[in-house]
């Protein structure tokens, strides 16, 4: 597959594999299907596989440990989140950043994930309560230690970075970034040039929106995608509005909404080489699919097609309700 370059030199390939909805983020998951998902994914070339140990509190760290038991663990590049916080009801309680807990966090992870490093960790959101260089100092004596190997960020803002940058190589920053979701480019984006760091891209297909098979079902609860504004009466008509006009590019050239849809991230990143299309995918089907998007760059042409099919201000709903989108240092 080809690669991405991340911060501090770091090769991933340019399609990376997200976890958080084989532990239930968009309903049921299956446990065999997923590990033969993460396997398939590992086979097609994609190295990237991203996880949270809050991702069903546990469960997703434990199953990709059960993946990787099988399979060389140098040809996995494991990204955790920590530090989001949960009440015994699931209700999200903010976050601990705090430098005293980072160790904490990361020896359940590698407990559970099987391994005795992790290659990228990361703080899920920012802890406003704690300096980030200190949340980062902390993560950096886990480096010193041999238990990471590289430090991300998720949903941050460019100040933030920066901070966090001075203090250790950051190699990426996980943030959405879509079709339906443009925010890093005003200074996100250019500031991770600007330092060299890597874009590991989330929500490429708006949470399956963007993939051309999403029709509004009964299951779309508030632990699902009921929460998400896209998703809600009103907004989700629309948004499926913007997913026929994408569709009718796509068949003109010969793909996929859902390839469309990853083709054009990955062409943000093309000349950087410094993005990755991270997939939320439970079954290996989708990898194939997802896969098939490199196969076919897009030209100047297609991305002016696929940008007039899709203007950023047609998009109906935020792309997380107010109390998430509170938690997040990107949208300050
Ligand atoms: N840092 C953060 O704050 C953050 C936040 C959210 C997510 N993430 C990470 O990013 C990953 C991906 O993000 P995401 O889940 O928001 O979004 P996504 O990739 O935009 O969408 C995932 C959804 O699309 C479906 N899908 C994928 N390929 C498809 C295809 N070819 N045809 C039809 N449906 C398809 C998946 O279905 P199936 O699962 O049924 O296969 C899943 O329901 C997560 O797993 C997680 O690792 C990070």
């Amino acid at each position: 597959m080809k690669q991405a370059q991340l911060g501090t030199g770091l090769r991933v390939g340019m399609i990376g594999l997200g976890c958080a909805g084989m532990s239930g983020a968009y309903g049921r998951a299956q446990d065999e299907r997923s590990i033969a998902t993460i396997r398939s994914a590992l086979d097609a070339g994609i190295t990237l596989i991203d996880t949270a140990d809050h991702y069903g509190m546990g469960h997703n760290e434990s199953l990709i440990g059960r993946a990787l038991r099988t399979v060389d663990r140098g040809r996995a590049v494991v990204s955790v989140k920590f530090g989001a916080l949960f009440g015994v009801d699931g209700s999200m309680r903010g976050v601990n950043g705090r430098p005293d807990s980072v160790a904490n966090f990361l020896a359940y992870s590698l407990q559970r994930l099987g391994t005795d490093h992790v290659d990228i960790y990361r703080p899920a959101r920012l802890d406003p309560t704690v300096p980030i260089e200190d949340t980062v100092g902390a993560i950096a004596e886990m480096v010193g230690k041999g238990y990471v190997r590289g430090i991300g960020l998720s949903e941050v803002s460019a100040a933030t970075l920066r901070r966090a940058h001075a203090v250790h190589p950051i190699t990426d920053v996980q943030i959405e970034y879509s079709l339906f979701s443009r925010g890093i480019e005003d200074s996100i984006l250019p500031t991770c040039r600007e330092l060299g760091i890597g874009v590991t891209a989330y929500g490429v297909l708006g949470q399956g929106l963007l993939s051309g098979a999403y029709r509004p079902s009964p299951t779309d609860n508030a632990q699902t995608r009921g929460h998400l504004p896209r998703f809600a009466p009103g907004n989700v008509e629309i948004n499926l509005g913007l997913v026929e006009r994408l569709r009718t590019v796509a068949a003109v050239r010969g793909i996929t909404v859902a390839q469309l849809a990853i083709a054009w991230v990955l062409a943000q990143g093309a000349e950087h080489h410094d993005i990755v299309a991270t997939i939320g995918a439970s079954h290996p089907e989708r990898i194939v699919e997802a896969v098939g998007a490199l196969e076919r760059a897009l030209s100047d042409d297609d991305l002016s097609a696929i940008e007039q099919a899709v203007p950023n201000a047609e998009v109906a709903g935020a792309r997380y309700a107010a109390p998430l989108l509170a938690l997040l240092d990107s949208e300050r």
